[in-house]
């Protein structure tokens, strides 16, 4: 066969496989002769742009990290020291809506949350995956060095680190215009979009170095001390570039003893951060603008009302095992 009819019947083969979300070709994502432009703002068209080579689909990238004092398996799945755990790579709609488990037949994740695609009982079923676990899939590249990398970054909480990695690449990844099937062109590779959204994931990940940037503002877990959400804001933003997003879980602050009496009814530990951009061109190659946070913080804004806890100890790699 000439090249060409091998492309020609790859690009069928894939496109009766995959319905894809933006009808790219599978034959022509050279993205290195586009010009990048940038998500979100007028350029960004389907129409106008390749949307394997500019994110036209999920245009408002966030990089989203966990803050732990646990996993619930231990001592085989611990948390790194000193370190926010990365929780993913999500393409919100540039408004800051979003739609989750976008291609069903890259649907890997076993405990699918939620179990239908808008998260409603009408909903199309997202069913759950019963083949083998995601890491599969990169010893297939041999990429045990992505694995070791996550296992010890990207590290679940009640369940193995591969159901996490699992659920972020169904759930997001198969979201973006520019991690689609057809993208990776006529020699696509099965699961290379796998490894190439982890490795991407991670890029973003290593950019927020959360844990130092909040202890160069003396902001450290304590298990005595308590913090205020403004001053975490403010330091994260001075780094970061622009407001990111503080979650918050645990008892809301009027039910604490601290703030009885208090109207604030935010919540009080300190459990995740999201930081927002706008990415240029793919966001494997990681160009972006920082953009302020589009959701509001639910944690308690009042003085010293928020607690950033210390790792319970046998949960943490490389300390001993209580
Ligand atoms: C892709 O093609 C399908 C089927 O023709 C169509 O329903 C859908 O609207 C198209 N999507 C885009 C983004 O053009
Ligand atoms: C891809 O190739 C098709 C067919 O040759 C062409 O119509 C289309 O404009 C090309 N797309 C881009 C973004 O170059
Ligand atoms: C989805 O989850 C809801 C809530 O847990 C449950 O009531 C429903 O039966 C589930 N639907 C499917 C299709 O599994
Ligand atoms: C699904 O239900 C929601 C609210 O219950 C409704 O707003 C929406 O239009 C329904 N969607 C479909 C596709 O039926
Ligand atoms: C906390 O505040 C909310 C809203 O004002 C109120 O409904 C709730 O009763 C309060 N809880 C306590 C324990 O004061
Ligand atoms: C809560 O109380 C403060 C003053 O104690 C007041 O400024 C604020 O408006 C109140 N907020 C709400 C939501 O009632
Ligand atoms: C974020 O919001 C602040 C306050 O409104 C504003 O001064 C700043 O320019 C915004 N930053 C970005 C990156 O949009
Ligand atoms: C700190 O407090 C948290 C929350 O109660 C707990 O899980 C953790 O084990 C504590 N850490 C230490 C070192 O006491």
């Amino acid at each position: 066969m000439s090249p060409l009819t091998y492309a020609a019947l790859a690009a069928t083969l894939l496109g009766a496989a995959h319905c894809s979300l933006y009808n790219e070709s599978s034959v022509n994502h050279t993205c290195i002769l586009d010009p990048p432009v940038l998500s979100c703002s007028p350029g960004a068209d389907p129409l106008k742009v390749d949307s394997c080579c500019t994110e036209t689909f999920g245009g408002l990238l966030l990089q989203t990290q966990f803050w732990s004092t646990y996993t619930g398996l231990e001592p085989l799945q611990r948390l790194p020291i000193d370190t926010w755990t990365n929780h993913g790579l999500w393409p919100d709609f540039c408004s800051g809506a979003y739609t989750q488990y976008c291609d069903l037949n890259r649907q890997y994740d076993p405990v699918p949350s939620p179990n239908t695609t808008n998260a409603l009982p009408n909903g199309t079923v997202v069913p759950a995956w019963k083949g083998p676990s995601i890491d599969t899939f990169l010893k297939a590249f041999g990429r045990y060095d992505l694995i070791d990398w996550m296992n010890t970054y990207w590290v679940n909480q009640g369940a193995p680190n591969t159901d996490f990695w699992a659920h972020e690449f169904s759930k997001h990844a198969t979201c973006f215009s520019t991690f689609d099937i057809p993208c990776y062109g006529p020699q696509y590779v099965e699961h290379e979009d796998v490894v190439d959204f982890f490795e991407t994931a991670i890029k973003w990940y290593k950019r927020y170095p959360t844990w130092e940037w909040l202890n160069e503002a003396k902001i450290v877990p304590s298990n005595k001390t308590t913090y205020s959400l403004g001053d975490i804001e403010k330091a994260l933003t001075k780094k970061s570039g622009a407001k990111p997003y503080i979650g918050c879980s645990g008892p809301r602050y009027n039910t604490t003893d601290a703030g009885k009496g208090s109207n604030d009814t935010g919540r009080t530990v300190v459990s995740e951060v999201w930081y927002f951009n706008h990415v240029i061109g793919r966001p494997q190659e990681g160009n972006s603008v920082p953009v302020n946070a589009t959701s509001n913080s639910g944690c308690a804004k009042s003085a010293g009302a928020l607690h950033y806890y210390e790792p319970t100890p046998g949960s943490v790699q490389g300390s001993k095992k209580s």
